[in-house]
């Protein structure tokens, strides 16, 4: 059990709320937090997280972690309480999990306790902590959606479609609270190299297995964005390119687009293309080769010409 901080025992540090840090993109965000000096109350469902916690401290800010379901309103409570009524300055709004396979083929509970996390767990979350900002006219707020959101993700169905909330509810929130001293963040990262595709069961597809950014340089845009106040990012350049490609493309095509990345079976038609470009560049240079060496002419190919 978790001892909640008191208010009494809290620091003059400001205190951040980070949820899903115990790997990937989140221990990064709790990671940029520590570095600026911020307590920190971290949150996931595995005892991981009290790893996360004990390299955090590193940084020689408070780390306190709390191991807890954000899928139910009683998990998001028991992280609450944990905070012991403590101003919370900057809220990471991070956990969320996917579930690849077509949505017929998902076990329904599944799928719901994606909903549950990404969604509910994250709106009862910003609900208690947004309110208690606003009263103190003062606090940050990020919330990981994802570029996903921006196209419907067929094999992924219902963590794009989630995401696709979150990014949409990120800005709306934003605008309701503008004049209130608290703002709003919307992280938006592309496929990114962390656990998620492992638990997703997406290992089988394209995306599973392709290139992916570096969740450092991904939480390193989100801090920068979230503490300068940004309404959201996008990052890296060829995510930026991507959304932007899906504003102005029709659904129905982004659907196709996404089958051929997220559906089982994809990956090994993306390691096929992948050598069959590493064989066509291969004899490409070599023709290129040959054909530089018979253009020197016979004269230099027998050395008695020096170019
Ligand atoms: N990786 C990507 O390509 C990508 C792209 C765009 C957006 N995102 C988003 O980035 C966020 C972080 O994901 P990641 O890529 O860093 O994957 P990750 O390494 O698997 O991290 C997910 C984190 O969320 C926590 N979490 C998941 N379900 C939870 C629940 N019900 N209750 C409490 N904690 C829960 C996990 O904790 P436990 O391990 O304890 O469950 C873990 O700490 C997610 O919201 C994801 O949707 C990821």
């Amino acid at each position: 059990m978790t001892p909640p901080l008191s208010p009494s025992t809290a620091t003059s540090r400001p205190f951040a709320i980070v949820t899903g840090a115990s790997s990937g993109i989140g221990y990064e965000l709790a990671r940029g937090c520590a570095e600026r000096g911020h307590d920190l109350l971290i949150a996931a469902n595995e005892p991981q997280i009290h790893e996360a916690a004990q390299k955090l401290r590193a940084y020689g800010t408070d780390v306190q972690a709390v191991e807890t379901d954000l899928a139910n309103a009683e998990g998001v409570d028991k992280l609450f309480a944990a905070a012991g009524g403590r101003a919370v300055d900057v809220l990471l709004a991070n956990a969320g999990h996917g579930l690849g396979k077509a949505f017929l083929d998902q076990d329904v509970a599944a799928a719901r306790h994606v909903l549950d996390t990404n969604v509910t767990g994250t709106l009862l979350l910003l609900h208690k902590v947004a309110r208690q900002m606003r009263e103190r006219r003062s606090g940050r707020i990020l919330i990981t959606g994802s570029i996903a959101g921006y196209m419907p993700g067929a094999y992924q169905a219902v963590y794009n479609a989630s995401k696709a909330f979150l990014d949409s509810f990120a800005y709306a929130l934003r605008e309701e609270l503008k004049d209130s001293g608290v703002s709003v963040t919307c992280l938006m990262p592309g496929v990114t190299d962390t656990r998620f595709f492992e638990r997703a069961d997406l290992l089988d597809t394209k995306i599973g297995v392709q290139k992916k950014d570096d969740p450092a340089m991904v939480a390193r845009q989100g801090i920068e964005a979230l503490f300068a106040g940004k309404p959201g990012v996008v990052t890296g350049l060829r995510n930026k390119a991507q959304v932007a490609l899906s504003r102005v493309t029709p659904d129905t095509t982004l659907a196709h687009m996404h089958t051929m990345q997220a559906a089982p079976g994809t990956a090994q038609a993306h390691r096929k293309a992948k050598k069959v470009t590493a064989v066509a560049g291969a004899v490409g240079g070599i023709a290129l080769l040959g054909a530089w060496w018979l253009l020197r002419g016979p004269a230099a190919r027998r050395g008695q010409v020096m170019v």
